[in-house]
């Protein structure tokens, strides 16, 4: 039960009564009482009447107890221990949303033929809990790996593993193949020319072309999926819907796009200049649709996947967890795709995140300053703790943890801190519980607030509703990991005043039953960000 929404049901019909319209109570945990409005003081100026005045009567209309007033018009409310008391009757559950949505959330999205990389852990880990997150409040959704895997780099790669072939090689490692064709492309004027004609044929459908692309392809997901498995994503087979796919539609989004008037013909490229959008010079800037060579780019495929996602798809909201640099790419592509009237009632959000840095404040990178690869990340996750879910646990719980928008410094002793804001931290609070309700025979009962330890963790425990709303809607992650650590920390504070196992009778009971709550609210809160629990710990 959601403690917050019923103070703030309590208090809407006497804000309305009072100021003559409907009004939001924002009602918020507060350091001075439980929760606190300050809706009041808002007020003020509307309707010429002293805030204090406006609180003193909502209160009195609001029929709740546990009212006062405070400074200028705050309105301090304090919950009776029957509605806390209450609210523990039943196990937690994620709240719903009022109207199901189809939501397609495009993440994680790397490049094939490319490693992931430290950048695309940001998108895999939060676009996974949004997922979660949104699915938690009935919404259907549908996962996006918007895989990189068509392109002209395709050629120079294509080339190179033809030539390997020839010399009976396997398909190897894909970066040492990257690292190899680009060299070559570089380098050897033969190559490149071959490189070019390569991907004509491609795109022409030559049969042997097609199928070196399909080995490059197939081993590239092979490879992402291992670190999805590892990381415990979402993500499957089926999600996997690369840039290739939206190749057959181009020409035609081009043509209706030249139908709709959006575009333009500049130096020799079809571009779209949606309004709104300049370059440092002050000039318009384009969104290149159709290269001047007539091939198609990122743009183009992102314009098309719009359009299958609203029509084909029927979705009515489309999420982009994709790194802050491409906002204008994508802020672009929205308003071009409005202009068509492909998105129609449809929103669509780029939900973007901050860099992760290293120690020295820079972006993360090698001593040797090359990328550090995902897979040797995860590996070291692992070695550094006692159980791969702790090490998982704090990789995931630290990018979560973090408000997405911010960078974050990579810092493996922290994440992996037995106390503090981690991973760990909140892996050991459930098994601890775990641990006392395994030595506890007897059945939990009757909750009785005395101790104001108690009293804390029940306020606590109420909280879990909103915090999932919080994070879902502003898909700000953060605000339930934030949560759950607070009911961590108040349950530590419980477990250190209130003895469980050696009390007994009702006293027992009631903290069995606390306990079993705070390990089901976290369970289901770490399960929403998609963090492992260990097995023992
Ligand atoms: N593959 C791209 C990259 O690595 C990210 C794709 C994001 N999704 C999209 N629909 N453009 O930068």
């Amino acid at each position: 039960m959601d403690v917050e929404a019923f103070l703030a049901g309590r208090l809407a019909p006497a804000f309305e009564a009072v100021a003559g319209r409907p009004v939001d109570p924002a009602v918020r945990p507060s350091q001075h009482a439980d929760f606190q409005s300050g809706a009041a003081l808002a007020l003020a100026k509307e309707l010429g009447r002293p805030p204090r005045e406006i609180a003193a009567e909502v209160a009195g209309k609001s029929g709740l107890s546990g009212v006062t007033l405070s400074g200028p018009g705050f309105l301090n409310l304090t919950v009776d221990n029957e509605v806390l008391v209450g609210a523990l009757r039943t196990p937690p559950a994620a709240p719903r949303a009022a109207e199901g949505q189809r939501v397609v959330v495009d993440y994680s999205s790397p490049n094939v033929a490319k490693e992931m990389h430290v950048g695309h852990l940001r998108s895999t880990i939060i676009g996974d809990a949004l997922a979660r997150l949104l699915e938690s409040a009935g919404h259907d959704v549908v996962r996006v790996n918007h895989l990189g895997d068509w392109g002209t780099q395709f050629g120079m790669l294509i080339e190179q593993l033809a030539d390997d072939d020839h010399e009976g090689a396997s398909l190897g490692d894909l970066t040492e193949l990257y690292r190899l064709a680009r060299a070559r492309f570089d380098g050897d004027d033969d190559f490149r020319t071959r490189a070019r004609l390569r991907v004509v044929a491609l795109q022409g459908g030559d049969p042997a072309s097609r199928s070196l692309w399909r080995r490059l392809v197939a081993q590239s997901e092979a490879s992402f999926l291992d670190i999805y498995h590892r990381l415990g994503i979402g993500l499957a087979p089926g999600d996997f819907v690369g840039e290739s796919f939206y190749q057959p539609m181009l020409a035609d989004v081009v043509a209706e796009l030249t139908a709709k008037g959006l575009l333009v013909e500049s130096e020799g490229a079809l571009c779209a200049f949606p309004e709104g959008f300049a370059g440092r010079d002050g000039e318009p800037l384009p969104l290149i649709v159709r290269k001047s060579d007539g091939g198609f780019g990122y743009a183009a495929t992102d314009l098309a996947a719009v359009r299958h996602r609203t029509r084909e798809l029927h979705a009515t909201r489309l999420l982009y967890v994709v790194g802050a640099p491409q906002r204008t790419h994508f802020q672009m592509v929205f308003a071009v795709a409005r202009q068509a009237g492909w998105l129609g009632g449809a929103t669509a959000e780029h939900i973007g995140f901050g860099s992760i840095l290293g120690a020295d404040g820079k972006m993360f990178k090698t001593r040797s300053g090359d990328t550090i690869k995902l897979a040797g990340l995860l590996d070291e996750a692992v070695a550094r703790a006692t159980d791969p879910a702790i090490g998982i646990g704090a990789i995931k719980y630290a990018d979560l943890a973090s408000d997405r928008r911010s960078d974050y410094v990579f810092d493996w002793d922290r994440m992996l801190a037995a106390s503090g804001n981690t991973g760990p931290y909140l892996q050991y609070a459930v098994t601890r519980i775990r641990s006392i309700l395994a030595k506890a025979a007897d059945a939990p009962g009757a909750v009785v607030l005395g101790d104001p330890a108690e009293r804390r963790l029940a306020l606590a425990l109420a909280g879990l509703e909103p915090a999932i709303a919080a994070a879902t809607e502003a898909r700000e992650p953060h605000r339930l990991a934030g949560y759950l650590h607070d009911l961590a920390v108040a349950f530590t504070t419980f477990y250190e005043k209130c003895p469980i196992l050696k009390s007994g009778g009702a006293t027992r009971a009631s903290r069995l039953t606390l306990t079993a709550r705070t390990g089901e609210t976290l369970t289901l809160g770490l399960g929403l960000l998609g963090i492992p629990l260990p097995a023992v710990m």
